[in-house]
């Protein structure tokens, strides 16, 4: 088995077709499929010890905030974070950037200050750091694609300056699939 089919295989419901052929999913930005030990663990968890996490002095309680704060710490060395406390579990990626704005932005992001996203992001990485500079009188600047779709990097030179708080950029665009 090569590769690709390698991977699928850990996905179960990668095993049906759909319109004939085999289902292929590429919306994994808005839902992500989940493997076999994601969906045994999730199963695991809520048959077993399902209960309040930091708020239960019982024994289920304790093994959910324990089992928690485990994950917690296991992201942590996954990423290279300095620390689990650097970890911060929210629903999704609008709630984290979200988060990232209305914390860390407002207190670092001034009047004059610069933030740069690309032409090509999705709403969840451009409306925040829009109600952001409005918020602080700060500059919301871009990286523009060309007509391939690409990002001209080359542009960076003149776009990053000393004023420059945050970039916040995509990893493929979801409209394009460039990078
Ligand atoms: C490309 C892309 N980026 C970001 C998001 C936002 O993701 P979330 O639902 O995790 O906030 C979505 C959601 O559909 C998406 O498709």
């Amino acid at each position: 088995m090569g590769i690709p089919a390698i991977i699928r295989d850990d996905f179960p419901i990668l095993r049906q077709r759909v319109g004939g052929h085999p289902l292929v999913y590429l919306d994994s930005a808005a839902t992500s499929q989940k493997p076999r030990p994601v969906l045994d663990a999730m199963a695991r968890y809520y048959e077993d010890d399902n209960a309040n996490v930091h708020r239960g002095v019982y024994s289920i309680a304790e093994r959910a905030t324990a089992a928690y704060e485990a994950a917690r710490a296991k992201v942590a060395r996954f990423i290279g974070a300095a620390g689990p406390e650097e970890v911060i579990f929210t629903r999704n990626a609008t709630e984290g950037l979200n988060l990232v704005a209305s914390t860390w932005g407002r207190a670092h992001v001034g009047p004059g200050d610069e933030i740069l996203v690309t032409e090509m992001e999705h709403h969840s990485n451009l409306i925040p750091w829009q109600l952001l500079a409005e918020a602080r009188g700060a500059r919301l600047k871009h990286i523009p694609f060309d007509a391939m779709g690409r990002l001209a990097l080359d542009d960076l030179d003149h776009l990053l300056s000393d004023r420059t708080r945050i970039v916040a950029l995509v990893h493929v665009s979801n409209t394009f699939g460039t990078a």
